[in-house]
């Protein structure tokens, strides 16, 4: 059975003082049982808000890692400097890291790969545009993402990999997916790791949906029977709101 999980994306929000206050909302209402969840402020704030989480059950992210451990790349952060300080997640290859930073599927296995190396639990983002869907190719994109951001992964390394699909034209626009488009989507991408890893793989692999995922859409989105819950970024900066869609997934 695959445990629902529900992971916050604070993009390039908060200061240091509301991303300790809205870490203190979290780690104080997620309780001790329910679905998994995580949060992945900025770099800048990650130790800060490690020192809140401390002793609750929510786990921290990075919302991006470097493709190697050390040496002169200037602005970056190393998936063993995440580590470091207390993460144990990383989000990879989010569509705006794709669309303004030049982040490509290639690159995103590579940081896949060494993230594991480095006992980080990356979360793969795939998704496709408004064009993209309405010129009917939507599988075609999510077929050359997946296998392509993986392609560094082995079958063994898969178990430890998160899977977001966060249709580009849904991320911060309030239109969010609709449950059956969610859940065809997350069932094709299931199918695909299926018939490159293997049955027993696939059926463990969580998929997430992102695309503006709120307290009210959130129980219909993650009933889906493939929809294993939400990487949610507008709606996680409201610790209220945001444990409300973590209670979503119970
Ligand atoms: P949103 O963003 O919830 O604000 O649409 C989701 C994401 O980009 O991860």
């Amino acid at each position: 059975m695959r445990r629902k999980f529900v992971a916050g994306n604070w993009k390039m929000n908060t200061n240091r003082a509301t991303a300790i206050e809205l870490a203190k909302t979290v780690a104080a209402g997620a309780g001790t049982v329910g679905a998994r969840v995580a949060v992945c402020p900025p770099a800048v704030y990650l130790e800060a808000v490690a020192a809140v989480l401390a002793g609750s059950r929510v786990e921290l992210g990075g919302q991006n890692a470097y493709l190697t451990n050390a040496g002169a790349f200037t602005g970056e952060n190393s998936p063993a400097m995440l580590k470091d300080i207390g993460c144990g997640l990383v989000i990879l290859g989010h569509s705006e890291r794709r669309q303004f930073f030049g982040e490509t599927d290639e690159s995103v296995s590579k940081k896949a790969k060494i993230a594991l190396e480095n006992g980080l639990e990356p979360i793969v983002c795939v998704g496709e545009t408004l064009q993209e869907r309405q010129a009917g190719k939507t599988f075609e994109v999510l077929r050359t993402q997946i296998l392509g951001s993986l392609q560094s992964i082995d079958a063994p390394n898969l178990s430890r990999v998160v899977i977001a699909y966060e249709p580009v034209w849904a991320i911060g626009t309030g239109v969010n997916a609709t449950p059956d488009q969610a859940q065809e989507a997350h069932a094709f991408l299931r199918g695909l790791i299926a018939e490159k890893y293997g049955l027993s793989l696939s059926q463990n692999l969580v998929i997430l949906y992102g695309g503006s995922v709120k307290a009210d859409n959130a129980a219909t989105l993650f009933g889906q029977p493939d929809v294993d819950g939400g990487l949610v970024g507008g709606a996680a900066l409201d610790g209220k709101g945001f444990l409300q869609i973590v209670a979503a997934g119970a």
